[in-house]
């Protein structure tokens, strides 16, 4: 089973995709997470995108093609992929179907998650992860359990991204409605698409994933 997750920036792709890999030992991949982890390492590609990645816009698909080709190669063996923030653009959409064909494989489900723009802005300026382990919270949807420690490693260091400011977010969401949105037009057109309202709390979302890929 391959998995498209689409959404606005902030709509929960990253933390329901998080959820399925341990439910379904499917294996996450976000390009988002590649990239930010190349201009933490300094490499070439991650000098090339970190700035562009600053100002809220999409990187070239070659870029993320290339991530996405590479991560596919390492996991020969994996059940299918849960792809997260990846495909943003009708091209990269194609050339995931490419990719996705010479394994002998489809994208079988995209799931929608859908929330309004302006419950974005609070879910991004409030989200910050623990730097040690990466899991993912939020400064009123979800706190870890003692203040300051991390529910999942006991790190004690936060971190908040870049591009998480409201300047850059409204930059985000501008891209994903020029440049990502007619994904869903592409999708619907294979019978592909289920959506779920993405404004739910995080365990109800979680939920209607779970139908939406189990039903027909
Ligand atoms: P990327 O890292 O993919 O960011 P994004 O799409 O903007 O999405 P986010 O990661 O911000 O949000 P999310 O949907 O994962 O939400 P999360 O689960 O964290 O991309 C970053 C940049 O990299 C792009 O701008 C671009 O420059 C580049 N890039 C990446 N991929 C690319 C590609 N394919 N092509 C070109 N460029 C690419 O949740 C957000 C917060 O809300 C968290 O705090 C969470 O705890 C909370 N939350 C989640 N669900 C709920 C809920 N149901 N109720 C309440 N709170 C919730
Ligand atoms: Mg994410
Ligand atoms: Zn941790």
């Amino acid at each position: 089973m391959n998995l498209v997750l689409l959404g606005p920036p902030g709509a929960g792709k990253g933390t329901q995709a998080k959820r399925l890999q341990d439910l379904r030992s499917l294996v996450q991949l976000s390009t988002g997470d590649m990239l930010r982890a190349a201009v933490a390492a300094g490499t070439e590609l991650g000098r090339k995108a970190g700035d562009i990645m600053e100002r809220g816009e999409l990187v070239p698909d070659a870029l993320v093609v290339g991530l996405i080709a590479e991560s596919m190669d390492a996991e020969k063996d994996s059940a299918g992929f849960i792809l997260d923030g990846f495909p943003r653009t009708i091209g990269q959409a194609e050339a995931l179907d490419a990719l996705l064909r010479s394994r002998g494989e489809q994208v079988d489900r995209v799931v929608v998650i859908e929330v309004d723009d302006d419950a974005l802005v609070t879910r991004i300026t409030g989200r910050f992860t623990c730097a040690t382990c990466g899991e993912g919270y939020h400064e009123l949807f979800k706190k870890p359990k003692v203040e300051g420690v991390c529910d999942v490693c006991g790190g004690t260091k936060f971190a908040r991204r870049k591009d998480d400011t409201e300047d850059v977010v409204r930059e985000r969401l501008k891209a994903y409605h020029a440049q990502t949105e007619p994904l869903i037009g592409y999708y619907k057109a294979q019978g592909k698409v289920r959506a779920v309202d993405g404004m739910a709390d995080i365990e109800t979302v979680q939920k209607e994933i779970d139908q939406a890929l189990d039903g027909a």
